[in-house]
């Protein structure tokens, strides 16, 4: 599978834009500020209705514009064409495939696996838990449509139950309420519990054969889940904290307190890891996500390198670059051609210029 043309209108500062892509190899140049992260943004928007960059889709259409609208043209291993459309209205976001309307999300994943990789990336073993909540619930969702609608209604049962817990102030029948509220946030919760412990030992596992790779055997990482609550223990917790959760209005165990620890040579990543160990655990955690989206789906997702490489040492740069050999790629940059490592002389790469939102084909060179 792999994105065939890309067509833009009015999303963020890119005006009009219309890009046929390689299969391979695509490297966007440009300065600083000249819409390189938008046009990636717009693709993972495009395969996951979300930004990896904003929760307001107002942020996402062209300031003074009403409207953005987003194309993407893929094609799949049996040639089949397919086209993904999203628009963002003031009313709301629109997304249909092939001309038919689809409502729920959930649709939407799978038809366009991708990974991102960005320098905000790079802080995903020290950063605080949510960030590492976010990664763990947009692979999930992208590989398990199932897992995006258990994750739907888990965070829905809760919001109902935080309400509860703040109005109703201990009145009569709460309790009656709650164990309605209660059975049903604990079946969500063991659902996505079962898919992260599942998720997280595989990806556990290709990750530290990674960075054994990396580091030439000298980092053993480990990445464990930290749960906040056990499958079996789930209900009863719920039950037992009511008193606590009544007064401070809110539900104080579940998946939502959920994280992930990272281990370098068995310590915890995230009090003692350098900034090295941090970066070849996050490449070596990103080659694990393409891999598992490989095995599942059958072919490998589209990888959005956004302006990595230049944060990378030459070691680190090229394993990344070997590892990514045949998947199409489309890598940011604000320079010279070093900073993709010889990326833009492979065979077949295309190579664009980003210039105040226009993105047009760089100039062939000799
Ligand atoms: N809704 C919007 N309407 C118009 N312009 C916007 C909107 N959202 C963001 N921008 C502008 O888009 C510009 C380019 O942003 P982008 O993040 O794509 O830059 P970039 O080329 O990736 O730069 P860098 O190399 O610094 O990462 C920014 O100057 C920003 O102000
Ligand atoms: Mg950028």
């Amino acid at each position: 599978m792999h994105i065939q043309r890309v067509v833009l209108r009015n999303f963020r500062n890119i005006a009009a834009a219309d890009i046929e892509l390689a299969t391979g190899a695509n490297i966007l140049y440009g300065e600083n500020a000249q819409g390189k992260t938008n046009f990636l943004e717009s693709i993972y928007f495009c395969a996951t209705g979300r930004s990896h960059r904003t929760g307001r889709f107002r942020d996402l259409v062209m300031l003074s514009e009403k409207e953005a609208a987003i194309k993407i043209v893929t094609q799949g291993q049996t040639g089949a064409v397919d086209e993904i459309r999203m628009e963002i209205k003031p009313e709301g976001k629109f997304s249909a495939i092939n001309g038919l309307p689809i409502r729920k999300l959930g649709e939407l994943y799978g038809r366009l696996s991708v990974v991102v990789f960005s320098p905000e990336d790079l802080s995903l073993v020290k950063a605080g838990p949510a960030g590492r909540r976010r990664f763990l619930d947009m692979e999930l969702c992208q590989l398990y449509p199932a897992y995006y609608h258990d994750l739907r209604m888990y965070h829905k049962v809760l919001q109902q139950r935080n309400s509860l817990l703040r109005e109703a102030g201990g009145g009569a029948g709460l309790y009656e309420t709650l164990d309605v509220w209660d059975e049903q946030l604990a079946e969500y919760g063991n659902k996505i519990m079962w898919a992260r412990h599942n998720f997280i030992e595989r990806l556990g596992r290709i990750a530290a054969e990674n960075q054994r790779n990396i580091t030439g055997g000298r980092e053993n990482l480990e990445i464990l889940y930290d749960r906040d609550v056990n499958e079996s223990e789930f209900l009863a917790a719920l039950k037992k904290k009511r008193p606590a959760d009544i007064l401070r209005g809110t539900t104080s165990s579940g998946i939502h307190r959920d994280d992930l620890e990272f281990r370098i040579n068995g310590e915890i990543g995230r009090s003692f890891a350098s900034q090295g160990q941090q970066r070849t655990a996050v490449l070596a955690v990103k080659m694990a996500e393409i891999e598992i989206v490989r095995q599942e789906k059958g072919y490998p997702p589209v990888l959005l390198l956004d302006d990595v490489l230049s944060e990378l040492d030459e070691g680190r740069q090229n394993y990344l670059l070997n590892s990514i050999d045949g998947l199409q790629t489309i890598i940011t940059s604000t320079g010279a051609e070093n900073a993709t490592g010889g990326y833009s002389r492979k065979e077949g790469a295309r190579v664009f210029v980003v210039k105040n939102g226009a993105i047009s084909p760089a100039a062939k060179e000799g």
